[in-house]
């Protein structure tokens, strides 16, 4: 007799409505039980466990086995070539949830199509002081004020020697949050001496993730002065890049002031720009007031950062001349929300807050209601949606 994770994808529809049957029970239970219990306890140290019991799953090829069998169902329609990689699906691990890329193994098996290491900087940080993550339940986000802690690249770049991924990995770059670094002249240096090694280093990686828009680092350095932007990304690009780079746009700036970055980006190599990172404004109408008032520092993501995020996709998607794929990130909490930034013009889309929130079935759940989704709207595959909503 076969073991249901055993049951290839074109099995009958009877083991599809089991493995269903499995992923909705796994969410039940989450989304009832365990998050209840995980949120009596500290947030980072849940998180710090939860990537330990994630990193020993990736461990044990039978873990992995029985979890790709629930949840790392493939749907051939979801597949794409992005920045000239292939993805199996569209949906990926954002930047801030693996610094130390220790899920790399147990990621695919839960579904996700790609994952984003880091953010790493050139060199290792702590990163700022307690509390560094917060929860605001009502209004289903994260408080954020982690500040890049890290192991920095060489350590991230020698464990990535010895490693074969069988998914798209990148690594999230940005400028080492230390006091020592105080103009922006330095940060520049830090950020492309951290490149220059991931270069030098040939690691198995596939993408790098330039991360201009951490809200949250010591000495208020900030990439946002178009000027420069274009000598940062002047400088990154000498150093030859042989991996497609991905920026990692803010959302707290206004059309006119993302339109002028993005008119620098045209002008570089740049393959995709990701829309976007935290969420800033305390003011908000999505955040819950009591809620954020509970936190004086930090910033925040999940669904605050969903409305903003969606409008960059669509202005990016519209931008003249556009030469860049758009990667969606802000509040994906199901399928539908998923295709709205696909519809808008992501090709890709990116999550963290989701699965803190209603478990890590949730990207099993995704793929499969986008593979729904397409097939109600007459697609025959995920390329076709994108873009599609006016
Ligand atoms: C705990 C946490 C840490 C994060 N750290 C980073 C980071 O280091 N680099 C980065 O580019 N984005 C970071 N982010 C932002 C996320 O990548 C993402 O842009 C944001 O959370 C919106 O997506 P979400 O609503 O799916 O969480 C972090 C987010 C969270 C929740």
């Amino acid at each position: 007799m076969r073991l249901f994770y055993e049951i290839p994808v074109h099995a009958p529809w009877s083991a599809h409505i089991m493995k269903r049957g499995i992923m909705h029970s796994l969410g039940f239970i989450y989304r009832r039980f365990l998050k209840k219990l995980l949120f009596c306890f500290n947030p980072e140290s849940v998180h710090v466990s939860a990537i330990r019991f994630g990193e020993r799953l990736g461990e044990s090829r039978i873990a992995r086995k029985t979890i790709s069998g629930v949840t790392g169902i493939q749907y051939p329609e979801l597949s794409q070539n992005v920045s000239g990689i292939h993805f199996s699906n569209p949906v990926g691990l954002a930047a801030g949830f693996d610094y130390e890329a220790r899920l790399t193994r147990i990621a695919p098996c839960l579904g996700f199509g790609f994952e984003t290491v880091g953010t790493i900087t050139n060199m290792p940080c702590e990163g700022n002081d307690p509390p560094r993550l917060g929860r605001l339940v009502r209004s289903r986000s994260l408080m954020v004020n982690k500040g890049f802690r890290n192991p920095g690249i060489d350590c991230i770049l020698e464990k990535f020697k010895n490693t074969e991924f069988s998914f798209p990995v990148g690594i999230s770059i940005g400028q080492t949050n230390s006091a020592g670094i105080a103009t922006i002249e330095q940060a520049q240096f830090d950020i492309v001496s951290a490149f220059e090694k991931a270069e030098q280093s040939q690691a198995p990686f596939s993408y790098y993730e330039l991360n201009i828009s951490c809200p949250n680092l010591r000495g208020n350095i900030s990439f946002y002065d178009p000027e420069y932007f274009h000598s940062l990304l002047n400088a990154v690009c000498a150093s030859n890049l042989t991996k497609p780079l991905w920026i990692k746009m803010p959302i707290d700036k206004s059309d006119h002031e993302i339109g002028s970055l993005l008119r620098v980006v045209s002008d570089h190599p740049v393959s995709a720009v990701i829309f976007g990172n935290l969420q800033k404004n305390k003011q908000d109408p999505s955040l819950v007031r009591e809620e954020v008032m509970k936190f004086p520092k930090g910033n925040f993501s999940g669904k605050p950062t969903e409305r903003r995020s969606n409008e960059l996709i669509r202005l990016a998607y519209h931008f003249p001349g556009r030469t860049f794929a758009i990667i969606g990130c802000g509040g994906i909490f199901s399928a539908e929300d998923a295709y709205r930034k696909i519809r808008l013009g992501a090709n890709l889309v990116e999550l963290i807050t989701g699965i803190v929130f209603d478990g890590p079935q949730l990207i099993g759940e995704i793929n499969r209601g986008l593979a729904a989704l397409l097939r109600r709207d007459g697609y025959a595959s995920l390329g076709q949606a994108v873009g599609t909503l006016r």
